[in-house]
């Protein structure tokens, strides 16, 4: 008797019970829908396109017709904070090793394999976009953040209008991608600020990352976003290959990067073909990306903390930007030691706004033969710390002025 009883509550539970992936499905949508129907109804503002709209309500109504205990009423007028909230990445999120030379990038290929064959693309230069399909549906897009936990922005995501909300077949994906703006969108976007005299934005690349935490979503739409993705973290079941991979992920409808497939001997010609082409391609680029296309390759090759050893970024040399040397400082560091810090006109590069750069020491400094009012030519090195490479002899009008030793005074 106490066996049937069990028998009749398992089948009770089994026929009854919403599925989990639909019940996260529902509290997934039911915040961006309220939030869109607030903004609609009270604010009178779209967050997102009217086909975006029309695309989760349907999956709403189909969710909640096949499991009506899903259902809440929405409410209008209700805030909601969806965007902007930090979670947690399922893996680190970490970057690529660099590689400023054919030598170095020679020598990656002999560590991984010069037997191998390697996918090669544009390395985009704009902001990682982490996407979560559950069941087919766009569940979650986190920034990088500081490769642990990123920022909400699947709210932003819908509204720009990227990535499509479902995908054909239904599958579980968690992917890595590029968002960016083009060059033509990005001075379109700048042509628009001038004529209603706001200033032109300097980066694109800021100007993407800044645009993914406006909240006001008619604006993101405006700006045309437009993303690639080029990296599979979780997919079920797995591609044996990264180019399958994207072979897969376009099936689906999915915006991949454009990526060749080449033996080891071919990548140096590859990436001077690529290079080539670089100002002809639509969007900022800051590299070409080198990958081990076999993904249990790959996987052995492992990672260290901050990148795995299966893919290289080959990074262009930076060009050069020109400023106007003002003054050498002297600053004392705890050993006593006297560094020369240069100070110029503040120049933006690679989106960031420099003024000054170490110029290491006397020697080093004498060596650049450098003059107070000299034109100086500044990269950030690695990408990242302002370096002074050299002056401009020709732009030299006899007015400059001799940099003082200090140790002379
Ligand atoms: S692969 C595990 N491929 O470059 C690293 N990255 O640090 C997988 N990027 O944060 C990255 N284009 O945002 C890869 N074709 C491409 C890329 C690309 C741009 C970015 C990515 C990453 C950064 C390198």
């Amino acid at each position: 008797m106490r066996r049937l009883l069990l028998f009749f509550v398992s089948i009770q539970l089994i026929c009854g019970a919403v599925p989990r992936s639909a019940e996260r499905q529902a509290a997934h949508l039911q915040p961006i829908l309220q939030q869109a129907d607030t903004a609609y109804y009270n604010n009178h503002s779209s967050l997102m396109s009217d086909a975006a709209y029309d695309a989760l309500r349907d999956q709403y109504n189909r969710l909640t017709f096949n499991y009506p205990e899903l259902a809440q009423p929405l409410q209008v007028g209700a805030p909601v904070a969806l965007q902007g909230n930090r979670f947690a990445h399922n893996t680190p999120i970490l970057s690529l090793q660099k590689a400023y030379s054919t030598r170095a990038t020679e020598l990656f290929l002999e560590k991984c394999g010069t037997n191998l064959l390697y996918s090669i693309e544009p390395k985009i230069d704009g902001l990682t976009v982490v996407l979560r399909y559950t069941d087919g549906l766009l569940s979650q897009a986190l920034t990088r953040g500081d490769g642990k936990r990123g920022m909400d922005v699947t709210a932003s995501l819908l509204a720009a209008g990227v990535v499509p909300i479902s995908i054909t077949p239904p599958a579980d994906l968690e992917l890595r991608g590029e968002l960016f703006l083009t060059h033509a969108n990005f001075e379109a976007l700048n042509r628009r600020r001038v004529s209603l005299n706001k200033p032109p934005l300097k980066s694109p690349r800021n100007t993407a990352a800044g645009t993914l935490r406006l909240l006001d979503y008619a604006e993101v739409a405006n700006r045309k976003l437009s993303i690639r993705i080029f990296e599979v973290i979780a997919m079920n079941p797995p591609s044996p290959t990264h180019s399958k991979a994207l072979i897969r992920l376009k099936s689906m409808g999915l915006p991949v990067i454009e990526s060749q497939l080449i033996s080891a001997s071919d990548v140096p010609s590859a990436i001077a073909a690529l290079n080539q082409r670089r100002a002809k391609l639509p969007f900022p680029t800051d590299g070409i990306v080198i990958k081990a296309n076999n993904r249990m390759i790959y996987q052995s090759l492992g990672t260290t903390s901050r990148h795995p050893r299966g893919a290289l970024a080959r990074k262009y040399r930076p060009k050069p930007v020109e400023t106007r040397l003002l003054r050498v400082e002297w600053s004392r560091g705890a050993t006593g030691k006297m560094t020369p810090i240069a100070h110029f006109e503040a120049v933006e590069i690679q989106g960031a706004t420099v003024q000054k750069a170490t110029l290491h020491n006397l020697s080093h400094l004498r060596a650049m033969d450098l003059k107070i009012g000299d034109w100086i030519h500044v990269i950030r090195a690695g990408g990242a710390v302002p370096e002074i490479i050299g002056v401009c002899p020709n732009r030299r009008t006899g007015n400059e002025r001799t940099i003082p030793n200090p140790l002379e005074k």
